[in-house]
């Protein structure tokens, strides 16, 4: 791989939310914090940066995050805060930031709260031709069915990560399932339900770190060639997770039991088996979510290969703060395939954002 510690040493604030510092309240959802953040991973993320030569340190990215932030005084901030409350809390922390002016890796405002609703993404998708399941949005449980839509179908919340109330019993086969699981969805995660065509196919996540070359615009270049879509971008190889290992009653899905409970004994392929055509369109398809949705430094992609449809790659979602547990999240493990160690991935992250804020 290419050089990715070629940055002066840097005073670096890492911002996560721990999982052990979320607020908690009787009743509270079991599932409440899944996406937050574990001493693991934040421990890692410090240790990587320090033998990149920099002085880490983490910040909680809570209320006191403001009054840190002003002692500290960092050159610029390793964010990973997945926030607590709100449609946009993923883009709280950065918003902040930008108002003190103090520089951050990964996407900015609009990104972060446009991929944390997944119903919006899929319209900006639908709207550059990029191809992601057919779907309507319920804010209630007796609205109508599209007659587009056809059984089985799946039922997901609208804002969530990590599997978030996504299980076997999110494919629904008729009407009185379809019923059942967006009740329970608006009385657990109280949102709008995102009721998509079930994909029945295998399962693929593609990661990649770079930005792309201005301009950008947040459109698909219908002038130029199909390398400027992707160029500045390193894709790492395909991850399929390999649901054979799984048990049957987890439907094939990667739900949350299998990315919380069964996170340690994660089963798949890496690189997936997949042909070279195959591949570059994954990756041609990950540059073009990447572009139109503004992506910076670092994302995720998550598709379903459609085995009704010839394995025609379908785009879930978009993750631009992608998991970055050094043992078991995708796009680690994807990086470790590529032969990258976990602290050239981190400090490629960093050296990627420094060289968009001219520091270093
Ligand atoms: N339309 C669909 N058809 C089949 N499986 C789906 C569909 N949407 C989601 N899934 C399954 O649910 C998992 C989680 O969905 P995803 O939209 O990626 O949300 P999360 O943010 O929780 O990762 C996917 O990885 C996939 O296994
Ligand atoms: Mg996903």
């Amino acid at each position: 791989m290419d050089e990715p510690f070629g940055l002066r040493p840097l005073q670096v604030a890492v911002l996560a939310n721990l999982k052990k510092n979320a607020p908690t309240w009787p009743g509270m959802s079991p599932d409440q914090w899944d996406d937050l953040d574990s001493e693991t991973t934040v421990a890692a993320l410090l240790a990587a940066l320090e033998r990149g030569g920099h002085r880490a340190t983490f910040l909680e990215g809570d209320r006191t995050l403001f009054g840190n932030l002003e002692k500290l005084r960092p050159d610029i901030c390793f964010n990973i805060c997945e926030g607590h409350f709100g449609d946009a809390r993923e883009a709280q922390v950065p918003a902040l930031l930008e108002m003190l002016r103090i520089p951050y890796t990964g996407s900015k405002v609009l990104t972060l709260s446009l991929a944390l609703d997944k119903p919006m993404t899929k319209r900006v998708l639908s709207y550059h031709g990029l191809p992601t399941p057919e779907f309507q949005v319920f804010e209630r449980g007796g609205e109508p069915l599209d007659a587009r839509l056809a059984f089985p179908l799946f039922v997901k919340p609208s804002r969530e990560g990590t599997g978030m109330g996504v299980s076997a019993q999110s494919i629904v086969h008729d009407e009185a399932e379809l019923r059942a699981q967006l009740r329970a969805i608006f009385a657990r995660y109280d949102q709008p339900a995102l009721v998509e065509r079930f994909i029945e196919g295998r399962e693929v996540t593609v990661g990649v770190v770079g930005n792309l070359m201005p301009p950008v615009a947040r459109r698909m270049p219908e002038d130029e060639g199909a390398p400027r879509v992707s160029k500045g971008l390193h894709f790492f190889p395909p991850l399929e997770v390999d649901m054979a290992r799984y048990p049957a009653e987890e439907g094939g899905i990667y739900s949350n039991r299998l990315k919380v409970e069964l996170a340690h004994e994660f089963h798949y392929h890496c690189p997936a088996p997949l042909r070279q055509g195959q591949v570059e369109r994954l990756q041609r398809l990950t540059a073009a979510v990447f572009r139109v949705t503004g992506c910076l430094d670092v994302a995720r992609v998550d598709y379903r290969l459609d085995a009704a449809n010839g394995d025609e790659p379908l785009i879930l979602e978009i993750n631009p703060l992608p998991g970055l547990n050094p043992g078991y999240s995708d796009l680690c493990v994807e990086a470790a395939a590529d032969g990258w160690s976990y602290e050239a991935l981190i400090n490629r992250i960093l050296t990627e954002a420094c060289q968009r804020y001219g520091l270093g």
